[in-house]
């Protein structure tokens, strides 16, 4: 079976220290090609990832007719521009979190992905975790009883002015890196929509960013709270409480490939030795992930997070923005 020839959008961090790496460790995919603004640059990466060509120019990349699938690690602003640019040059395309910055963005990729006929999909690499796919089997069969509360926290602690995640005008700030995954998780979990939210937002005075942020969201079943912050101690966790019982994701997100994550389960007890700890075994979370979505491609099946998800993750994430400005719940719909 022909694998599927990746290229891949810039010499992004997240692209050269995981992705890239993670494709190569996979059957079903390899990576052919690497394009960055800085021809430099680009060869720099191909030699010490062992690829074979490098472009000194997007473009360059999107006219290659050997690669079939463009991974876009590019700052957020500029996801919706090449993830299109891509699919009209012909290019299935996986692309970083959040894959838009409004709806109307999403919903524009998604008229282009329809009259292409190609793959696109948003690079939640968290989804294809087995430990998050166990725990959502957890609650579906009834571990913890209803679900009805999820609450989870990220952070880490950021404050160079020159990191796109500092910088508003790329996208930047604490909802838009890392809210996308509580909000993501906490749908992933209840497996319906929120319906209204509220939120409190603080921004950085010079940087211009949302700093530390929490969210109150409201589901038909239950409820989501979740706090997230781009300038405190590194920190996440996403809890899950039913009325029987209680799910505990220890590394939510940035799931080590070298070692085991765990999830910690209690059923009614307080006692910390009445709780269970269920290991999972060393995982690759973006090797799982690229392997799917090639998948999703030679056997024409859906892509790990579909635009259709990206959509409703989106209108959550703009309405986190419009509640902040005007101090009032508002409607998701
Ligand atoms: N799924 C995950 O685990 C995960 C983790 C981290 C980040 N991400 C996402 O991945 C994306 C990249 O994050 P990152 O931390 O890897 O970013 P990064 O290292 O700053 O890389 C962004 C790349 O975009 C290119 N670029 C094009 N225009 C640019 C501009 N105006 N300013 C800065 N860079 C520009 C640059 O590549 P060239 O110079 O080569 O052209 C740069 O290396 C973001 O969307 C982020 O949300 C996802």
């Amino acid at each position: 079976m022909d694998k599927i020839r990746w290229g891949i959008l810039s010499t992004a961090k997240i692209g050269l220290k995981q992705v890239i790496p993670g494709i190569q460790a996979g059957e079903l995919g390899e990576v052919t090609a690497i394009a960055s603004r800085s021809l430099d640059k680009a060869e720099v990466a191909a030699s010490s990832l062992g690829i074979e060509k490098a472009y000194g120019s997007y473009e360059e990349l999107l006219e290659d007719p050997d690669v079939a699938c463009i991974y876009n690690p590019l700052p957020n602003n500029l996801h919706m521009e090449w993830t299109i640019k891509a699919m009209e040059a012909g290019k299935h395309v996986l692309c970083e979190k959040p894959i838009g910055l409004t709806v109307a963005e999403v919903k524009e990729m998604i008229r282009v992905r329809d009259r292409t006929g190609l793959k696109a999909g948003e690079a939640f690499m968290v989804k294809s975790n087995p430990q998050w796919i166990e725990t959502r089997e957890r609650v579906r069969r009834g571990e913890v009883g209803e679900p009805r509360l999820i609450q989870g926290m990220f952070s880490y602690y950021n404050t160079d002015p020159s990191n796109i995640r500092n910088i508003p005008e790329l996208g930047g700030g604490g909802i838009w890196d890392i809210g996308c995954y509580c909000a993501t998780m906490s749908r992933y979990i209840f497996e319906e929509e929120p319906t209204r939210l509220v939120s409190l937002l603080e921004f950085d005075p010079d940087m211009k960013t949302d700093r530390l942020g929490s969210v109150i969201m409201e589901y038909p079943s239950g409820q989501t709270i979740f706090s997230v912050s781009t300038q405190l101690v590194p920190y996440q966790r996403m809890h899950i409480l039913g009325t029987k019982g209680h799910l505990e994701v220890k590394i939510p997100f940035n799931a080590p490939k070298d070692r085991e994550c765990t999830v910690a389960q209690d059923i009614g007890s307080i006692l910390l030795d009445k709780i269970t700890t269920h290991a999972y075994p060393v995982a690759d979370q973006y090797t799982l992930m690229s392997e799917a979505f090639s998948k999703a491609i030679l056997s024409d099946g859906e892509v790990p997070v579909t635009l259709e998800d990206a959509l409703n993750n989106t209108k959550v994430l703009t309405a986190i923005f419009d509640s902040a400005k005007s101090g009032q719940w508002v409607n998701i719909n």
